[in-house]
């Protein structure tokens, strides 16, 4: 059984047969694009696109994955389906996927907060705090100063004990190393080394215990490795497509009755993936946030 620490690729030596059994989350938040805007540049995508998010078409397109979500809700397939108010000078916050991580240690719901690169976005954090302390949640804040995107970086794998986790552009090895310690499970780190691919939920996606689909081109070679050491089955995807579809933004939902993938439309590679994998497909239109380097993984929140 690995230790509950951050594991370097060349020292994984465990299998995912190796790795405890975790129940995936049932519960998901959203953050509504009130203020959600384009003001600077903080990833290539968002180049050239200074104020030109439609509000109303944003709205439409947030509205329709809220809906989705909410038919998972009322199928039995999500416990609850929280909204969170956005905030005024906060115009990234609709990406909740970045302010936390949230996990069960031990049978109780823990949070760590994250260090956000852009000052921005610092401010989004508070909030989404609140959020979890009112959820009954131990929140706890990194002792490093290092950075830490919550869960756009840090990916759990499918129904186990392990975290998979991107650093080199919006989260480091440090606050990796701590996330092991508060959250106590093992970490893997891969390294990003392209600009187009700063989080790790825009080329990373796990797709079952042995299977996920990922763009080679995010990664250096040890990473792919490491990689390659627990998933049996890795789908490799154009980083053409992963670029101008944002197809590896997928969010999958993987429980042991059914797996539902929602994802930008428009993908062919990742739609033949998930469609040979058995998922039910939902695809839908995030094209406003995509200027924003964003779609369906960065706009929602997993929680227990
Ligand atoms: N404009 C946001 C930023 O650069 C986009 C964040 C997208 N989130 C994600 N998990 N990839 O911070």
């Amino acid at each position: 059984m690995p230790e509950n620490r951050l594991y370097l690729p060349a020292e994984i030596d465990f299998a995912c047969h190796n790795l405890s059994d975790r129940e995936e989350p049932r519960c998901v938040f959203m953050v509504k694009p009130d203020y959600f805007d384009i003001v600077d540049v903080k990833n290539p995508y968002m180049e050239g696109n200074r104020h030109t998010t439609q509000k109303d078409r944003a709205w439409q397109q947030w509205q329709v994955i809220y809906n989705l979500y909410k038919d998972l809700e009322e199928k039995g397939v999500l416990n609850e389906v929280a909204i969170l108010d956005g905030i005024a000078g906060c115009e990234d916050m609709v990406f909740c996927a970045n302010q936390s991580l949230p996990w069960m240690v031990k049978g109780s719901k823990t949070v760590v907060l994250s260090h956000m690169r852009y000052p921005s976005r610092q401010k989004e954090v508070a909030a989404i705090g609140a959020f979890y302390l009112r959820k009954g949640y131990h929140v706890l804040q990194l002792a490093t100063a290092d950075l830490l995107e919550g869960n756009g970086d840090v990916i759990p794998h499918p129904g186990k004990q392990l975290l998979w986790a991107g650093y080199g552009h919006r989260s480091g090895i440090d606050a990796l190393r701590e996330v092991a310690e508060l959250l106590q499970v093992p970490v893997i780190p891969l390294r990003l080394v392209s600009d187009y691919f700063y989080h790790l939920d825009t080329c990373f996606v796990p797709l079952g215990e042995d299977t996920v689909m990922l763009c080679p081109d995010a990664f250096d070679d040890m990473s792919i490795l490491a990689i390659e050491k627990v998933f049996a089955n890795v789908y490799r995807v154009s980083r053409k497509e992963a670029v101008e579809t944002f197809s590896l933004n997928a969010h999958c939902l993987i429980y042991p009755a059914a797996r539902f993938a929602i994802l930008q439309k428009g993908s062919k590679e990742v739609l033949g993936i998930l469609q040979k994998e058995g998922f039910e497909i939902m695809e839908t239109e995030t094209g406003e946030f995509i200027k924003s380097g964003g779609s369906v993984f960065c706009m929602k929140m997993m929680y227990y």
